[in-house]
């Protein structure tokens, strides 16, 4: 484990969790002290202040990073050189360059690179894509991620340079995997638009920001994040479909809501503002949050010699959309997704299929009215002439 911060120890408390088999080594804190207190809480029968030490360590099979985003490539470029396979947290890259620099040095090692996205891991989202492939709720034309919550908790994340930016990296990489995921891995991302500010805080990046990813065969992806939402964290996805919608709630009001006077002080859920008066907790924050079906599939993954789910190309595809997004935000304009490296199908060029009524018609739509009557909205296919009809 590189890094025992605060993501450091969610995927402890995920990876230790119940009866899981898989095992933390060692730990590397810069700070000797975080490093011991981690290794203590955890049981770890090592822990170092110095990361090449953690990555070499014999019995490492697996590094995970969970450093703050500047440190990110360096960290992979140590695994790289250590041909140790190795899983990292999110955003891959503070750039796509950076993100496509990681990618190659994984690719060039021959080891294994794990995007740890949580948030494509949670049973809701992996119960959805199910659905979505079977083909439940038809194409997809739209998928909406928003995450939004009152910022974060260390210094790092508002210093643009170190993390990369603020609102759009932080949070919207979640929200872009999620809807990339329900839109299409294979459909190619083409151009963004996004509006970002700084409405609240003294910082040089975006503490607000609302994005649209255009992709090839006609569907829109759009993101909502902030860092000044009031109330807690606020993670929901809506999916709409030609045959159906999905919409997530992953956090806030989800069916388990609680009120005390504020005896007992104790943590509640992440970014939760509140410990008294009604309160959303949240049952088994690491499970709801993806984290156990993430690390199955990593270690599973590496086991049967496949990809995840996640891998790091993913990544590399987050961030040239991101990119585009901080390029639109300046530019006021749609600004193109440049992939160097892209792996999916070719953009389609062929036209929508209208659903026919007849020989002579399209059907537009079909509405039971109040009365009992069915009302047949029409479209002639060769006039072009819409008319309606009641039965
Ligand atoms: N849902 C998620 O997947 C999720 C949630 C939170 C954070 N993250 C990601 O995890 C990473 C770490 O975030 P965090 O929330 O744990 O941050 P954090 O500040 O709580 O922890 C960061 C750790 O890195 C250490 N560190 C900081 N600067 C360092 C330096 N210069 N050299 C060596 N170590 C240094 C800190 O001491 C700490 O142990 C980030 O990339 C962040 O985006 C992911």
């Amino acid at each position: 484990m590189l890094g025992s911060g605060f993501i450091a120890r969610f995927y402890a408390e995920s990876l230790h969790a119940q009866r899981r088999t898989d095992r933390i080594i060692t730990v590397y804190s810069r700070n000797p002290e975080n490093a011991k207190r981690f290794a203590e809480d955890y049981q770890l029968p090592n822990y170092t202040d110095v990361m090449e030490e953690a990555v070499h360590h014999a019995e490492v099979d697996v590094v995970l990073i969970s450093l703050p985003n500047h440190l990110h490539e360096m960290a992979v470029a140590a695994c790289a050189k250590a041909k140790k396979h190795v899983i990292c947290t999110k955003p891959l890259g503070r750039t796509a360059a950076e993100a496509k620099r990681m990618l190659d040095m994984v690719e060039g090692a021959g080891i294994f690179g794990g995007y740890l996205e949580d948030l494509c891991y949670t049973p809701k989202f992996l119960k959805s894509l199910e659905s979505i492939q079977q083909g439940s709720i038809g194409r997809i034309l739209w998928a909406k991620s928003r995450e939004t919550h009152p910022g974060p908790h260390s210094d790092w994340f508002w210093d643009k340079e170190k993390s990369g930016g603020g609102a759009i990296i932080d949070l919207g990489c979640h929200c872009v995997e999620i809807s990339r995921n329900f839109i299409g891995k294979n459909i190619k991302p083409l151009e963004v638009m996004c509006w970002a500010a700084t409405q609240v805080h003294p910082i040089d990046a975006e503490d607000h920001a609302i994005g649209l990813v255009k992709y090839a065969n006609g569907a829109i992806g759009q993101f909502e994040v902030s860092w000044a939402f009031r109330g807690g964290m606020d993670l929901r996805d809506e999916v709409m479909g030609t045959e159906g919608t999905i919409w997530i709630n992953s956090f806030l009001r989800t069916g388990f809501e609680m009120f005390t006077t504020g005896k007992g002080e104790g943590y509640v859920a992440e970014k939760a503002e509140v410990n008294t008066g009604w309160l959303f907790p949240v049952g088994d924050e690491s499970h709801e949050l993806g984290y156990s079906h993430m690390f199955t599939d990593m270690f599973s993954a590496i086991e049967e010699n496949r990809d995840p789910l996640e891998t790091f190309y993913d990544g590399y595809v987050v961030n040239a959309i991101l990119d585009a997004a901080y390029k639109s935000a300046a530019t006021k304009l749609w600004e193109p997704v440049i992939l160097e490296d892209w792996r999916g199908n070719e953009p389609e060029t062929s036209q929508k299929e209208f659903t026919s009524y007849d020989e002579e018609y399209y059907l537009i739509k079909e509405e039971v009215l109040p009365n009992g009557d069915t009302k047949l909205i029409l479209k002639h296919k060769a006039s072009g002439e819409v008319v309606q009809r009641t039965n």
